[in-house]
């Protein structure tokens, strides 16, 4: 049976999963590899502080996502299929892992905080 998400340990584990997916995705990888050049070595442990903030309200996480989101969004605007796509490599890479109330907790979060921000770029057209 699958554990749930209650540790650091178990975020990074998730977040590494998904980037793994993220990279290749035929969708949404090229934001990442052509769009913007990411700096893997930065914005995996900026990722880590994040998602642990989302679930545990850790305090370590202090960017501004809509801010980054919105700079990627004037240089190759996202559509509503690539948010739908990251939601879906987001819930697989959750349900691959782990199962149960906080799994189900960060997927919902997760849902939450891509609708406002699609809600947030494509209204500032
Ligand atoms: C269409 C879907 C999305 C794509 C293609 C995308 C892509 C990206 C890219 C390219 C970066 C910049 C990384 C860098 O240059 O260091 C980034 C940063 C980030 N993204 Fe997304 N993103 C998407 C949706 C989301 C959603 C829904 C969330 C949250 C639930 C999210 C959370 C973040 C955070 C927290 C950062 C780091 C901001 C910082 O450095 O402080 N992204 N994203």
């Amino acid at each position: 049976m699958k554990k749930d998400l209650t540790t650091q340990k178990d975020i990074e584990q998730l977040v590494d999963l998904f980037y793994t997916k993220v990279k290749v995705d035929q969708v949404i990888g090229r934001f990442f590899t052509e769009v913007m050049q990411v700096d893997w070595e930065k914005h995996i442990p900026t990722m880590y502080d994040f998602w642990s903030n989302v679930l545990f309200y850790s305090g370590n996480y202090t960017g501004n996502p809509m801010q980054q989101h919105i700079a990627i969004h004037s240089k190759a605007p996202f559509t509503v299929t690539d948010f739908t796509q990251w939601n879906l490599i987001f819930t697989s890479s959750v349900d691959e892992l782990f199962a149960g109330e906080n799994a189900e907790t960060l997927k919902q979060r997760a849902q939450n905080i891509s609708t406002i921000m699609q809600v947030k770029l494509f209204q500032k057209k």
